[in-house]
């Protein structure tokens, strides 16, 4: 499907500038995440399988920031910010685009809101179709909405579109309308580009309205038409911190159904959240309170949550082997095998590696490291920028002290196979601990540690005879 649409040659604008103010926020709208991308970056992904051309993105509000993730991206199509600066409204954003390359532009162009993020490509791909079948010069996508609030209402006559409506510029006849428009549109730039010009900003937000175009093309005697959405979800637009909220619930609920029909048993789906990258194999279980984002892939039979946390960064990612459990823990960048049992309550982070058939178990952090077969940490250990061999047993509270505080430096600790670590060992890296060797509990080592050797670091046990009945009291 991707493929047969490379060189169709769409062209898209996405508007990315505005502020956000209803969400009274720092950072920038688009930034804003939604289960674990910025909604700039789910609303261009939604343009990847169709291979486009050219795809020029208005930046304005906070837009070093807006650039930067633009650039951060990995996409099937390169972007071109254009600056608005001010932001002056829709069509004041579309307006610049046609500054930077009205002769670069032709034929059909789609035209996206950075702040609608749960359009489907193949809405996308419907708007187009009918766009080029009814030959219009204007097709807007449009849903009629149980609750239209903050959308702009499309004002029809016998089912013909007329001009779209601002919610703040509209009578109460007019607010009752439930065609509400969602903020996509596909046109043709030769006939209605030279429109944008005559935009105007008289209206209660003194903002030049893309959405008067509508009005302006119809007067103008140019073919405008809707294309109808019937799923309500795909349109919500985030304007506040409720839409937001909205809109992840929405998001997930598509993603938890997808993986319920692909036989992924969800526990309880209103307390679990999993964003749409993550796959998950089938007889998984997912119990409540997982919180599962990124590059994330889990496999069959396994046992996730209850209260897990997986996330990425960057192009960075996370998989669990098959018939593996991860309960109550936290990992990030950091993979483990098939039949691995990991928590409850431990931290696998930056890399961290663990093979088939290992024990993480509860208080243990493990940071880039590996950790081959059969070994174990099972309780209260820090193993940190660590090679560890297979079939090593870390007893508990072992602690490899990787970091030298004076210089910033880290530093490698290597245990061989088959070594073992008594409880409260502190292993002062850089240290190699030889295949079965055994370092004696409570000792601080701060040497190599020779293959089948005992380390004991720790001073000999002595007793006095009777001291606390020397210490009593007649
Ligand atoms: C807009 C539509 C409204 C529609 C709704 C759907 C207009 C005038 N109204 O309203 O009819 O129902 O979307 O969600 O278009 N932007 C810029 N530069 C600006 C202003 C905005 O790039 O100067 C960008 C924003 O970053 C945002 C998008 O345009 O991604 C939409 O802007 P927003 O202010 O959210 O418009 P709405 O009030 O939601
Ligand atoms: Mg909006």
């Amino acid at each position: 499907m991707a493929a047969a649409n490379q060189g169709t040659g769409l062209q898209a604008i996405v508007m990315a500038g505005g502020k956000g103010t209803r969400l009274k926020s720092n950072l920038p709208k688009v930034l804003h995440p939604l289960l674990g991308k910025t909604l700039l970056a789910r609303v261009l992904e939604t343009l990847n399988p169709l291979f486009p051309q050219a795809v020029y993105v208005v930046v304005g509000h906070g837009r070093e920031q807006v650039n930067a993730e633009l650039q951060s991206l990995s996409l099937n199509f390169e972007t071109t910010p254009v600056t608005q600066e001010p932001q002056l409204g829709t069509g004041h954003a579309v307006q610049q685009v046609k500054k930077a390359a009205d002769q670069k532009i032709s034929g059909s162009v789609l035209i996206l809101s950075g702040d609608v993020p749960l359009l489907k490509t193949e809405t996308l791909n419907a708007i187009t179709k009918t766009h080029t079948s009814k030959k219009h010069d204007i097709t807007l996508l449009a849903a009629e909405l149980e609750n239209p609030y903050g959308h702009g209402r499309v004002i029809t006559k016998s089912n013909k579109v007329l001009r779209i409506v601002e919610e703040k510029d509209a009578s109460l006849d007019e607010k009752a309308i439930k065609l509400g428009n969602t903020g996509l549109y596909c046109i043709n730039w030769q006939s209605v580009s030279p429109l944008l010009d005559k935009l105007q900003a008289n209206n209660a937000q003194k903002e030049f309205y893309l959405t008067d175009l509508i009005g302006l093309a119809v007067e103008a005697g140019l073919t405008v038409g809707t294309h109808l959405l019937n799923d309500h979800n795909e349109v919500i637009g985030i304007n506040s911190r409720q839409d937001l909220a909205r809109c992840t619930a929405a998001l997930n609920e598509r993603v938890l159904e997808r993986l319920m029909t692909d036989g992924v048993t969800i526990i309880d789906p209103r307390n679990t959240l999993i964003a749409p990258e993550v796959s998950v194999g089938s007889d998984t279980v997912i119990h409540p309170g997982c919180y599962l984002t990124g590059n994330v892939t889990i496999g069959k039979r396994c046992q996730i949550g209850p209260q897990t946390v997986m996330q990425t960064s960057g192009q960075n990612k996370v998989s669990i082997g098959d018939d593996s459990s991860v309960l109550c823990s936290y990992v990030r960048d950091s993979s483990v095998g098939a039949h691995s049992f990991v928590g409850p309550y431990a931290q696998l982070r930056d890399n961290a590696q663990i093979a088939d058939h290992v024990k993480i178990g509860n208080f243990v952090e493990v940071k880039n490291s590996t950790i081959d077969e059969q070994s174990f940490a099972s309780h209260l250990a820090y193993v940190g920028d660590a090679k560890i061999g297979k079939d090593v047993n870390l007893g508990a509270g072992t602690i490899t002290a990787n970091f030298n505080a004076l210089t910033g430096e880290k530093h490698q600790t290597i245990i061989e196979d088959h070594a073992k670590t008594g409880s409260n060992s502190v292993l002062v890296a850089p240290i190699t601990i030889g295949h079965h060797a055994f370092v004696a509990a409570g000792s601080v080592v701060t040497k190599d540690v020779a293959p089948y050797a005992l380390a004991v670091t720790r001073p000999k046990q002595t007793e006095i005879i009777d001291w606390v009945k020397k210490q009593l009291k007649p």
